[in-house]
This record gives structure tokens, C-alpha cells and sequence, in this order.
């Protein structure tokens, strides 16, 4: 059993953070990587990438936004209660390297994605920019902890309420017309935001990695649920990813298998709820 130590609802109560007691993958796991989740026997697998870990004390930081059944029943469980299966690391970790100036970009929870990535590649020696955005100020999570993990952080918000009025893209842009040199960017978040992110480094001809979502099941290579399509080769997002090549993404095709089960998938959120 995977016992909850901490746990801290943020963004208004629809995004908690939890830090679960999981020492053997807390000792493993890598920038980038994940693990699928159940909240008891008849639970779904909920594919998380971790926000943080701790190894000393045996922790993982999972952080996650509730939008449906699962992640609903997962925000049912305070400290002290316990996840029935933690299972991981699990997906290839971020290939972190020194290439001089990079910029990583997040938007909603892709932030806490893109926290230990982030955190990397400054260690190595990286400048990091970071450019972190959402809806709005109450939406907003893990400031400080990007700020800690980059030298520079822009925020944005979509409706001007905190930092800059506008989208991460616009911040993206001013990044790389102010900075020719830089060698790499991480965009993590929505689909929509990720594809716009690799729109804009394109232009600058800037190697872009992004994180993808897909739906999962066993997150071993087995089932072929997380099939995404990347350089017009089928791929696995929970073995051969979940990080690839954004300007290689076929978004599209994502995007429609992400909505596959939308129906069911509100359907079951409505029963529950009832
Ligand atoms: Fe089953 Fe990737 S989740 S193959």
C-alpha cells in the first residue's frame, strides 16, 4: 500500500499534489519519467508523471487535476490513506544534456511535468528559461518551485490577471528573438499549447521535446493503447516515450484518440458524482 504523507489541494481545489510514500521507485526514478496509479481493486490505471521525489525519505510527488471519475476518487483520499497500486518508474527518462541556453515552457498541470526536467538541466549547467502560464492567477501552480529550478521565469496568463496578458507562445518568441543561441526547448502541457509551442520553436529551427498523454493501460508496451504516430512511425508513448521529437508529433491523430471515450468517460464522471 502506498501511503499519502502530504497532501495540498491548489488551483481553487481542482489540482492536488500528493507526496506518496514509494521508496523503491523514489530511489530509481528519473527526470521524465511516470507511474500508473490505482486508488483501489476496481480502480482505472492512471498514468502520472512525477513532479518531484525524495529519495532520503522514500517519497514520490505525483500532482494531478481532477476532470474526470478516477482523478475524482483520487482526490477522496487525505494523509493517511493509501493508494492500492503505485506502479513504476515507468517511460524513458528525459535524455538531460548540456547545451547551453534552453527554455521550458508549461502550461496547466504540464508544469509540474516539467519541474524536474527543468531543475536537470539547470544542474548539469544549463541557463535555463522557464515560461509557465494558465487561465488565470488562481490557476497557477508551483511558482516558486520553477522559480528554484530555473534562472529566469515568465509568467502569462490568459486573461492578464498575473505576469504577462496572453499565451506561453508569446513569451516562447520574445525567449528565442532575444536569445539566437539557445539549444533546446521542453514544452509541456494541453495538446493545443504543445502544438502552438512547436509552431513557434520551428521558426527558429529550435529541437523541441514534448511530453505526451495518451490514454494507458498496462504502460509496459503490452496493450497498445498509447499508440501516438511521431515522424509517420508508430510509437508507444509509455516505452518509446513519453517524450518526443514535437516537430515530429502528429497532434491530430493524438488529439482524436485522446477524445476516443469521451462520452463514457462523462458519463461515468456524472454517475459517480450522483
Ligand atoms: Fe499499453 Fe503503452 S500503455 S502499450
Amino acid at each position: 500500500m502506498f501511503e499519502i504523507v502530504e497532501r495540498q489541494e491548489l488551483a481553487q481545489g481542482t489540482i492536488v499534489s500528493n507526496w506518496i510514500k514509494a521508496p523503491k521507485i523514489a530511489v530509481k526514478a528519473k527526470p521524465g519519467q511516470f507511474v500508473i496509479l490505482r486508488a483501489n481493486e476496481t480502480g482505472e490505471r492512471i498514468p502520472l508523471t512525477m513532479a518531484d521525489t525524495d529519495p532520503e525519505k522514500g517519497l514520490i510527488n505525483v500532482i494531478y487535476m481532477v476532470v474526470g471519475k478516477s482523478t475524482a476518487l483520487f482526490k477522496t483520499l487525505q494523509v493517511g490513506d493509501s493508494y492500492r497500486d503505485v506502479i513504476g518508474p515507468l517511460g524513458a527518462a528525459t535524455h538531460l544534456e548540456k547545451v547551453g541556453k534552453v527554455v521550458c515552457v508549461g502550461g496547466g498541470t504540464g508544469i509540474a511535468v516539467l519541474h524536474p526536467i527543468t531543475r536537470g538541466l539547470k544542474n548539469i549547467g544549463n541557463h535555463v528559461f522557464a515560461v509557465i502560464g494558465s487561465r488565470s492567477k488562481d490557476l497557477l501552480i508551483m511558482e516558486d518551485r520553477m522559480r528554484a529550478a530555473s534562472h529566469e521565469l515568465l509568467i502569462c496568463t490568459d486573461d492578464g490577471t498575473y505576469g504577462h496578458h496572453g499565451f506561453v507562445t508569446d513569451k516562447l518568441k520574445e525567449v528565442l528573438e532575444n536569445n539566437k543561441d539557445i539549444g533546446l526547448a521542453v514544452c509541456i502541457g494541453p495538446v493545443p499549447m504543445m502544438r502552438a509551442c512547436c509552431n513557434v520553436t520551428k521558426g527558429f529551427n529550435v529541437k523541441t521535446l514534448v511530453s505526451l498523454n495518451p490514454i494507458m493501460v498496462d504502460g509496459t508496451g503490452m496493450c497498445g493503447c498509447c499508440r501516438v504516430r511521431v515522424g509517420g512511425e508508430m510509437k508507444f508513448a509509455c516505452v518509446d516515450g513519453p517524450e518526443f521529437d514535437g516537430h515530429q508529433v502528429d497532434f491530430d491523430e493524438l488529439n482524436l484518440r485522446l477524445r476516443s471515450y469521451l462520452p463514457e468517460e462523462k458519463l461515468s464522471y456524472d454517475m459517480f458524482k450522483s
